[in-house]
């Protein structure tokens, strides 16, 4: 017996404005079946979204969790849910292996509650091999679905209700944007807004570009009413996100009279009013424009923080990962925007064990480290991707040897952030203040514009209110101070 439907598995699939209508109604039909499963069960019915990897990840998401609780599921932080949803993450094989771990312990709950469903959707299941594998090994998944139609989460979640059989719809591709969907927050007071879609750059290590498609610029005009309609709900600080943000507009053609670069995008978001802070995730230091530092320059709403990966200091090794620049043009780079902006923070992304990494190669990346004295670094062993050009490339560099280089980086990587950081202590730093602290309730836990994490004392009322704080004593990672 045929125990699948798949539903789509074709490529371009042309999506209208009216499809956001038709999903609308959708919404109102998951509404009557969820209202029936509330009868049966005699209390409303839970949901739960477990998202892994991203910013852009955390968005869909906050898309997932609105139309659940629009169609009537309570949320909730357990998988032992009615509805659990897991929005999964592929750029690194711990990535892959943590979902199907808490996938697997998510079945023991649907033995004791027959009548759960489990929904798995994301990067990962962009890659034939994964959905393969849950077809064959987790039997007990009712939906399956990808990056490229997560717009349609109401009318798969009918079908769902409407079928017990294993739900699979994926597209391999889109050229295609719908946004007019509900979204719920999960801060009243700051949003992610995606600016673009998809990545061209095909870095060689990277799976991003074969599962997120190719670039997708969204209208600038589209862009600013998603940013106005934000500030008129109160939020402050709006994220503007893409996998390469820097390339926005690229793919518009000539003619096109809304084609407009990034920088201009952002100057543009900066005037919306009620708005205080933009930041932007996540640039490529290759495209990174002087007009973009003016831009940054002189508008004091963007975030003083530049996060701008290096993934390697070896030239060599740059080439052979595609990244299109080299040790030098990069530490230029870093050079320009702390003699222009002293203020900003510079964070990275760092790859330890790209096939064919020497450890002479891992002591350049350990030198940009020193010269560009990041304020943080986010270092990542090398993960081998199915697909991607390096995962042929013959010279894989041996756990051990790759461990070692890791931690050799990794002490550099901290005792540079921590001496970034200590050169703020003593000075008032603006603060949006984003909750009660987890482990002391007395405390309330902010970011600074630089992204630096700050605790101190306070009611939560502040939540949301952008305050002074003077900034008694940093802690590595974090500041302790007062409100001034
Ligand atoms: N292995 C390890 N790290 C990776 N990244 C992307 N692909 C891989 C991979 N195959 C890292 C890069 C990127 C960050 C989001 O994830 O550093 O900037
Ligand atoms: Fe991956 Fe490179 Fe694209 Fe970033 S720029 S998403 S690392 S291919």
């Amino acid at each position: 017996m045929i125990k699948e439907i798949n539903i789509l598995n074709g490529s371009k699939n042309e999506v209208t404005d009216a499809e956001s209508l038709k999903q609308l109604e959708f919404i109102n039909k998951a509404k009557e079946y969820v209202s029936e499963l509330e009868k049966n069960l005699g209390r409303k019915p839970t949901a739960c979204v477990v998202t892994f990897g991203c910013q852009m990840n955390a968005r869909d998401s906050e898309k997932l969790v609105a139309i659940l609780k629009l169609v009537g599921y309570e949320e909730s932080e357990s998988e032992n849910s009615d509805f659990v949803i897991y929005n999964t993450c592929t750029v690194r094989d711990n990535a892959d292996q943590r979902v199907l771990g808490r996938l697997g312990a998510c079945s023991n709950h649907k033995k004791k509650n027959p009548h759960m469903k489990i929904a798995i959707c994301g990067c990962m299941m962009q890659e034939q091999s994964a959905v393969e594998k849950i077809q064959k090994s987790y039997r007990f998944v009712d939906l399956i679905f990808g990056t490229h139609n997560i717009y349609k989460f109401a009318e798969l979640l009918c079908t769902c209700f409407e079928s017990d059989r294993m739900i699979i719809d994926i597209w391999k591709e889109t050229d295609k944007i719908v946004e007019d969907l509900p979204v719920l927050r999960k801060y009243p007071f700051k949003s992610g807004v995606n600016i673009m879609y998809g990545c061209n750059n095909f870095c060689t290590y990277c799976i991003v570009p074969y599962v997120r498609g190719r670039e997708r610029s969204r209208s600038p005009k589209d862009i600013i009413r998603e940013c106005e309609k934000l500030a008129a709900d109160g939020v402050k600080e709006v994220m503007l996100l893409g996998q390469n943000v820097n390339s926005y507009g690229l793919d518009f053609k000539d003619d096109n009279p809304d084609k407009i670069s990034f920088p201009e995008l952002i100057e543009e978001v900066c005037k919306v009013e009620g708005l205080e802070r933009v930041r932007f995730m996540t640039p490529h230091p290759k495209d990174f424009s002087d007009e973009l530092l003016d831009v940054i320059e002189r508008n004091p709403k963007i975030a003083r923080h530049i996060h701008l990966p290096l993934q390697s200091g070896s030239t060599e090794i740059l080439r052979r990962m595609n990244r299109k620049y080299t040790k030098d043009a990069y530490l230029e780079l870093v050079n320009k925007i702390r003699t222009k902006l002293p203020e900003v923070a510079i964070t990275t992304d760092i790859i330890v064990g790209f096939p064919g990494e020497s450890r002479e190669d891992v002591d350049e990346t350990i030198d940009v480290v020193k010269k560009a004295e990041f304020d943080n670094a986010f270092t990542f062993i090398y993960s081998k991707r199915t697909g991607t050009p390096a995962a042929s490339f013959e010279d894989q560099v041996p756990e051990d040897v790759v461990k070692e280089n890791f931690d050799r980086l990794l002490k550099v990587v901290q005792e540079t952030a921590r001496k970034q950081s200590e050169k703020y202590t003593g000075s008032v730093a603006k603060v949006l203040v984003e909750e009660v602290n987890d482990h002391d309730s007395s405390l309330l836990t902010g970011r600074m514009s630089n992204n630096s994490l700050v605790h101190f004392p306070g009611n939560e009322e502040l939540i949301g209110e952008i305050v002074e704080v003077s900034l008694d004593e940093c802690h590595g990672f974090y500041f302790t101070g007062h409100k001034c």
